[in-house]
């Protein structure tokens, strides 16, 4: 199957991807550098995780392959996959590469890295300001940067694995990703891709670092109840009616069920990104 353009409102530049991509993806795709781009699905009633069902991204995803690919072409093209400890607790089992969530297309993600002069895999960051994570996390085991809070690297310090390396950004609670984000910068990741939930989303849409949002919408409706948080795209910050965050869409695709939105974010006072 074929993603079907459906609107491409902005000429991007283009990768030089392998046949069997940009047939898949339905035409050329390119993401620039440096760049931090979120990577999303919700359902149609704006539901992005239901606390307490594990991986529940994957039920609102529906198990779609469209939504697979996707997944694992922004992986493809990625020095670096941020997340944040409550991703990381809700999926026990998942490591972050580029192949997994689309393994038939594996040589060609591995081409298309090394024609772009990328390492095999993305990096991944981790960011937790209390430090309180599974430091037996299969992620962890296969090597993350953990980006925390001083008082989350003295707890963490000794305690994970040592293909894991810490930086922290100051004094907490949470992770000041602005620093966070110079951090990966300097340390040479500027293609950002954050696959985090809604709370570090929200944190870096309020630092006006998201420059771009892949947005999936699955057809399922989830409902919620005034008890049980059914978080939606950003989750513990508020942007209206203070805070004006414009999106632009850039690119809209369908699959068979699915559809694929591509925004870029223009926040008030900071120059469009290109
Ligand atoms: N539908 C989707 O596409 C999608 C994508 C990603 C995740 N999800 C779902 O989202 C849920 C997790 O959501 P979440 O929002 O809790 O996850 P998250 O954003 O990945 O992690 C949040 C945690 O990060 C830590 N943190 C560190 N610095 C922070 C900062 N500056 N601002 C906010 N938090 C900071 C905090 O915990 P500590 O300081 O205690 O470590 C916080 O609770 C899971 O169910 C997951 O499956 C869905």
């Amino acid at each position: 199957m074929t993603l079907k353009l459906v609107l491409e409102a902005e000429a991007l530049a283009p990768f030089d991807l392998p046949d069997a991509l940009h047939e898949r993806y339905g035409g050329s795709f390119g993401v620039g550098r440096p760049r931090l781009v979120a990577n999303f699905v919700s359902t149609i009633d704006g539901v992005v995780a239901i606390p307490n069902v594990p991986q529940s991204s994957q039920l609102i995803a529906d198990g779609n392959d469209d939504d697979r690919f996707v997944m694992a072409l922004l992986r493809a093209v990625a020095d670096v996959i941020v997340i944040g400890s409550g991703t990381l607790h809700a999926s026990p089992n998942s490591i972050w590469t580029s192949s997994r969530p689309y393994p038939v297309a594996q040589p060609s993600f591995a081409e298309l890295r090394r024609r772009l002069k990328l390492s095999a895999e993305p990096d991944l960051a981790v960011a937790t300001g209390s430090g309180d994570i599974d430091a037996s996390h299969p992620a962890l085991e296969r090597g993350a940067t953990v980006l925390t809070t001083d008082e989350g690297a003295s707890k963490l310090r000794g305690k994970l694995p040592a293909s894991c390396s810490i930086s922290s950004t100051g004094p907490g609670p949470t992770v000041d990703m602005k620093r966070a984000v110079a951090f990966l910068h300097d340390s040479g990741r500027q293609r950002i891709l954050t696959e985090a939930g809604p709370r570090i989303f929200g944190a870096l849409v309020q630092a006006q670092l998201v420059d771009e949002l892949f947005l999936t919408i699955s057809p399922l409706l989830a409902g919620r109840t005034a008890g049980h948080r059914r978080p939606g795209l950003i989750d513990d910050v508020e942007l209206l009616p203070e805070v004006r965050v414009r999106t632009r869409l850039l690119d809209l695709r369908h699959g068979a069920t699915h559809t694929f939105f591509r925004y870029a974010l223009d926040y008030e006072g900071r120059q469009p990104v290109g």
